[in-house]
C-alpha cells in the first residue's frame, strides 16, 4: 500500500479547543482519524504527525524526500515566515499538498503570504478538516 505522511505544525494538536470559532470543534485526535480512514478508502497508508518543533518538522520532510513518499502538510504558523521549511520542501521527490483548516486569504494580512506555496505540488484551503480529505484524493490521483 502507498504511504501518504500527513504533517501537522505549531498549535494543531490543540484542535478542538484552540479558537473554535476558527477551527472548529473537533479534535487533533479526530483529524487523525479521518486521515485513516480517508487513506484505507483510498488505498493508502496514512501517517499522521503534528510537531510544534521546526526542527522536527523539517527532519520529517528530509524522511519523506529520501523515501519518495507523498505529503499532506499544515504547516501552520511556519507558512507564513519559515523559510527553513520552504527549502526542505524544495527537496521533495513526491507530491506535497499545502493544506489549510481555514482560508489564510481571507484572515490577517501576515497570513496572505505563504513562503511555501510556490514549492508545494499546490494548496488547498478553507474547507475545514474536509481540506485534508481533498488533499488525500489529489495525492490518490496523482501518478
Ligand atoms: C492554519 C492557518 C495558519 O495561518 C495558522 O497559523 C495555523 C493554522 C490553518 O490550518 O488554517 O496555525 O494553517
Amino acid at each position: 500500500m502507498r504511504s501518504v505522511y500527513v504533517l501537522n505544525g505549531p498549535n494543531l494538536g490543540r484542535l478542538g479547543t484552540r479558537e473554535p470559532d476558527v477551527y472548529g470543534a473537533e479534535t487533533f485526535a479526530d483529524l487523525a482519524a479521518l486521515c485513516r480512514d480517508t487513506g484505507r478508502e483510498l488505498g493508502l497508508s496514512v501517517d499522521v504527525r503534528q510537531t510544534d518543533d521546526e526542527a522536527e518538522m523539517i527532519a520529517w520532510l528530509h524522511e519523506a524526500a529520501d523515501g519518495r513518499i507523498p505529503v499532506v502538510l499544515n504547516p501552520a504558523a511556519f507558512t507564513h515566515y519559515s523559510y527553513a521549511l520552504r527549502d526542505a520542501i524544495a527537496q521533495r521527490t513526491a507530491p506535497l499538498v499545502e493544506v489549510h483548516i481555514s482560508n489564510p486569504a481571507a484572515r490577517e494580512e501576515f497570513r496572505h503570504t505563504s513562503v511555501v506555496a510556490a514549492v508545494a505540488s499546490g494548496t488547498i484551503a478553507g474547507f475545514g478538516l474536509r481540506s485534508y480529505v481533498l488533499a488525500l484524493r489529489a495525492i490518490a490521483e496523482s501518478a
